[in-house]
């Protein structure tokens, strides 16, 4: 597997050196990132580019604007037709010859955050969640509000240790007993800061290369299958099959933007594009693990919103089979994806999910490896060609 290189060179040969790499690389899946001013040339695998790009991206559940942005800077020269709907979601057309079936591929683009629901006289913010959070995570989160002038950065507290019993010490602190501090005097000085009641915010976490093919960041559910979305669909430029790439919105709020998304596209097959949740962890029952880190892709069979239909899951196993693509079941039933609004649209679309697979997700960070991440695009890519000529 090529790693990612750093190479510091002087200034003087810099250009000279640059014109090497770009020939040493060309053809290979890497883009060149140079910085003069430290003198630093790194290689960027391109998929991991656009995956930090994704994941720094601010796009809470109802302000997906920003991420929408990116898919389309990436996708729109590969699509017949880009649009966006009423609610936010983003479209990307490849319309290939008659006679084959239409596919959607379907990954949301919010995140988990926060919302301002009330102003302190002393400056601090109540918020609410959006989406699925635990209490027991959210205690010292820095966060990331998006203000009326601006960015807002501030943490989440609550009283120090120090003047806590030791009962309060070692019990989750609930929500409504926590706060944001922006840094504010008063009401006054978080209302010229730009915060509102409704100001909406993520964790603040920015998108790091830990090494050995593994990334820590934020959102990567679903940035991840974003990221899986855009690549598969640009590999699709010139094929015969019709696709249609969607950027839902609000899918941690119940899957609402791929249900009005799939009403429209009207599709022949659905697939939901994911980031899902691994616990391949210390003091986890073998049984309760549902997927690993490494593992593959990960294909649902069951969740709470879909039963992944038997011809997607057939043609899923197959092309996973047939061209040697490690992928691996969700084996514990739990959450939901796109696929459950999609599979009910109309007469009812045969829906499924594939997924890589994360370590924390709703929480402020996740890890991920590269090779889940290269994987998920080889099925999803090969499951469009085999779905298309069924
Ligand atoms: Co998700």
């Amino acid at each position: 597997m090529l790693k990612n290189l750093k190479f510091h060179v002087s200034n003087s040969i810099m250009t000279l050196f640059l014109h090497m790499l770009k020939r040493n690389f060309q053809g290979q899946n890497l883009t060149l990132k140079t910085d003069r001013k430290r003198l630093l040339v790194t290689t960027v695998l391109k998929e991991i580019e656009l995956l930090e790009k994704l994941s720094n991206a601010f796009g809470p559940s109802g302000n997906e604007e920003d991420v929408a942005e990116i898919l389309k800077t990436e996708l729109e020269e590969y699509a017949d037709e880009t649009r966006v709907d009423k609610l936010g979601n983003i479209f990307f057309y490849h319309n290939g010859k008659e006679g084959y079936p239409k596919v959607m591929l379907s990954a949301h683009m919010d995140e988990v955050g926060f919302i301002v629901t009330f102003i302190e006289e002393n400056g601090f913010l109540r918020f609410e969640t959006l989406g699925g959070i635990t209490n027991n995570i959210l205690l010292g989160q820095r966060v990331l509000l998006k203000g009326e002038k601006g960015y807002l950065k501030g943490i989440i507290g609550t009283k120090p240790p120090h003047i806590m019993t030791l009962e309060e010490q070692n019990k989750v602190i609930p929500r409504e007993d926590l706060f944001i501090d922006i840094g504010a005097d008063n009401f006054n000085q978080a209302q010229e800061k730009g915060a509102e009641v409704g100001t909406l915010g993520v964790f603040d976490v920015e998108f790091t290369d830990i090494g050995d093919g593994y990334f820590r960041g934020k959102a990567f559910d679903d940035r991840a299958g974003c990221t899986v979305l855009a690549e598969a669909f640009k590999s699709m430029k010139d094929s015969p099959y019709n696709i249609v790439a969607v950027g839902s919105v609000q899918e941690e709020l119940g899957l609402r933007g791929a249900r009005t998304a799939a009403w429209q596209v009207d599709p022949d097959y659905g697939l939901a594009l994911e980031g899902t949740f691994v616990a391949d962890v210390p003091n986890t029952r073998p049984d309760r693990v549902s997927s690993k880190i490494k593992g593959g892709p990960v294909i649902t069979i069951l969740d709470k919103t879909v039963f992944t239909h038997p011809v997607i899951l057939k043609t899923l196993i197959k092309v996973g089979r047939e061209e040697a693509i490690p992928f691996q079941f969700k084996k514990v039933p739990m959450g939901g994806t796109d696929a459950g609004a999609i599979h009910l649209t109309k007469a009812g679309v045969p829906s499924g999910t594939v997924a890589v697979p994360c370590r924390y997700i709703h929480g402020p960070a996740s890890i991920m490896h590269i090779e889940d991440l290269r994987n998920a695009i080889k099925l999803v890519t090969e499951f469009i060609k085999a779905i298309s000529v069924k």
